[in-house]
């Protein structure tokens, strides 16, 4: 099985979450693209979407699914969203796209986080993917010097604007043993919007794909 079976194995397993009437909340990605995708197919049973990127939120309405502001739709009852690296415990690395800001957002607005990846993401320990941080540009200097000091090794994505008008710093080094904490402290920085760990609100549900199917972690 490849990656991108892996991918559309668990977008089809994510589609029987949904329930008649919903709008779903929805990340963004290639897992992501995979889920909208499937999600035209059934678009006549729900009452839209919630985009956590203009990427996905273009896709979304390029098949002619209703795309509502968040701040429309209220609490949303479902959200389903692709990860970078994920752990049993259902802790997060996300941002590789970059639009971990709107997908915090999207996740922290929804009653239910159901995580959709190829089974290469598990990890027992969050870190070997870089992690971002997305910042206010006037603050680059300052959160690369504030992230040394916790010893990690921060690049600048080069090229790259967040749909916020934001950096993204990639952040190498770091042990997350304590991942929760982490979160925290990054957020603490004076120019950080946020960072690429989902502990403090993880998963509810992780829908891994690969060679034995749709493994289901909860
Ligand atoms: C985007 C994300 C994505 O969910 C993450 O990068 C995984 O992407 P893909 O599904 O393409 O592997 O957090 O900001």
């Amino acid at each position: 099985m490849t990656q991108d079976q892996g991918k559309q194995a668990v977008a089809e397993a994510a589609l029987e979450e949904i329930e008649n009437g919903m709008v779903v909340g929805v990340g963004t990605g290639s897992t992501a693209n995979f889920f909208i995708d499937g999600l035209a197919r059934i678009k006549g049973r729900i009452d839209g979407a919630v985009a956590s990127s203009e990427a996905s939120a273009e896709r979304l309405a390029g098949h002619g699914i209703r795309v509502l502001e968040l701040n429309q739709a209220g609490r949303l009852p479902l959200y389903v969203d692709g990860a970078d690296e994920a752990t049993r415990h259902l802790h997060l690395i996300k941002g590789g796209g970059g639009a971990l800001t709107r997908e915090k957002i999207v996740a922290a607005a929804s009653d239910r986080f159901v995580c959709i990846a190829d089974d290469s993401k598990l990890v027992d320990v969050l870190g070997t993917f870089p992690l971002p941080l997305e910042v206010i540009p006037m603050a680059r200097a300052h959160v690369a010097r504030e992230l040394v000091a916790l010893d990690g090794i921060p690049e600048l994505r080069t090229g790259f604007t967040t749909d916020n008008g934001n950096l993204i710093l990639d952040v190498r080094n770091f042990k997350i043993l304590n991942p929760v904490e982490l979160e925290e402290t990054l957020d603490h920085i004076a120019g950080v919007v946020s960072n690429g760990l989902f502990a403090r609100r993880p998963a509810d549900v992780l829908l891994l794909g690969g060679p034995d199917g749709v493994q289901r972690i909860e």
